[in-house]
């Protein structure tokens, strides 16, 4: 694996080699001394075009945990608003010495075209394209969900993938990257997968994807999901035209106070509920679904670090996870 730009061009052996070396950085995480000498020398350069607090902080508290050095860079307060373009971004950024490049784009296919061009040799990891992908953001999903499933099977997580699970993704889709990339990484995963939306919030051609797409958020509720995946509400890419009124979605798409109650009331006992945040309290999901014990949204978080440091790991290190653990490189 040379880049990380989509969960739908990624092997199950590459999905699962990802998430059980997650599985060694999170052993490392609990330690005292968190750092790992394995990226010391190496240089991240995390490129922002449009905002972010999760997926930025993690990936720059990953690649120091690795003895990485970080150069954060943001579009707003650059030469971008000088018009300089993201080939020259890119490579002014490439000559400071980066090894790995992290990019968010507001344009899907952004991180392809870096990672295809030629204009750097670096390693590119997608931290988020227009609607396009969001591959680590499904990762640690996936890696959320994978501890969820060997826990209530008894088992260890490593090794193991999704089979039989079932996940209910619900919200806007059509603006969503993350569904996208959870649809894909899921599948491979051998889970179920149900996608609820409002019809106006669905993408063109959705039938054609490898899941059920519903309008009914609780007869997906009904069909027992073991895990229930709430999206944000992407008002900054939506014409008002798109959206039903606000208490419209919330009373029939949102994981409300009443839905988070038929839930006991259906004796899903262990389905979580998981947001990838930002958070709309009081339009996609209630503070008390958001708050409550059945609540993975900070989980998500603490593993996305995990998750990113597995990442660079095996993109950088040049090591094959199964020959030789973080652990053991060389300090
Ligand atoms: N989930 C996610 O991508 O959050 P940020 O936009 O804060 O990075």
């Amino acid at each position: 694996m040379r880049h990380l730009l989509s969960t739908m061009d990624l092997g199950r052996d590459d999905a699962l080699a990802i998430l059980d070396t997650a599985e060694q950085m999170a052993a490392v995480g609990e330690r005292e001394v968190k750092k790992l000498p394995a990226l010391r020398g190496r240089t991240v350069v995390n490129l922002f075009f449009e905002d972010s607090t999760r997926t930025r902080i993690s990936f720059e508290a990953a690649a120091k945990r690795l003895s990485a050095d970080v150069i954060n860079f943001s579009a707003k307060g650059s030469s971008v608003s000088k018009g300089e373009s993201l080939k020259d971004t890119a490579q002014t950024l490439a000559a400071m010495g980066a090894d790995a490049v992290v990019i968010r784009h507001g344009s899907s296919g952004a991180p392809a075209r870096l990672a295809s061009s030629g204009w750097i040799d670096a390693a590119v990891l997608n931290a988020g394209d227009g609607t396009h992908e969001h591959p680590t953001q499904a990762l640690l999903d996936a890696f959320t969900m994978r501890r969820h499933w060997a826990r209530l099977h008894g088992t260890e997580s490593a090794g193991t993938d999704l089979t039989g699970m079932k996940v209910v993704i619900a919200g806007d889709v059509l603006h969503s990257r993350v569904a996208r990339s959870d649809l894909w990484l899921l599948r491979t995963l051998g889970a179920e997968v149900t996608l609820v939306a409002p019809p106006t919030l669905l993408p063109f051609g959705v039938e054609s994807w490898p899941c059920t797409v519903t309008y009914d958020l609780d007869e997906a509720l009904a069909s027992r999901p073991d895990a229930v995946m709430m999206l944000r509400v992407q008002g900054e890419r939506m014409h008002s035209a798109f959206f039903p009124s606000v208490r419209e979605y919330s009373r029939r798409w949102g994981l409300d106070d009443v839905r988070l109650d038929r839930l006991d009331a259906l004796g899903l006992t262990d389905t979580i509920i998981m947001h990838p945040g930002p958070m709309n309290r009081g339009l996609e999901i209630s503070a008390r679904a958001a708050d409550s014990p059945r609540s993975t949204v900070l989980d998500q978080v603490r593993n996305g670090v995990s998750v990113r440091m597995a990442a660079l790991y095996l993109l950088l290190s040049g090591e094959n996870s199964t020959d030789r653990t973080p652990q053991e490189q060389p300090r």
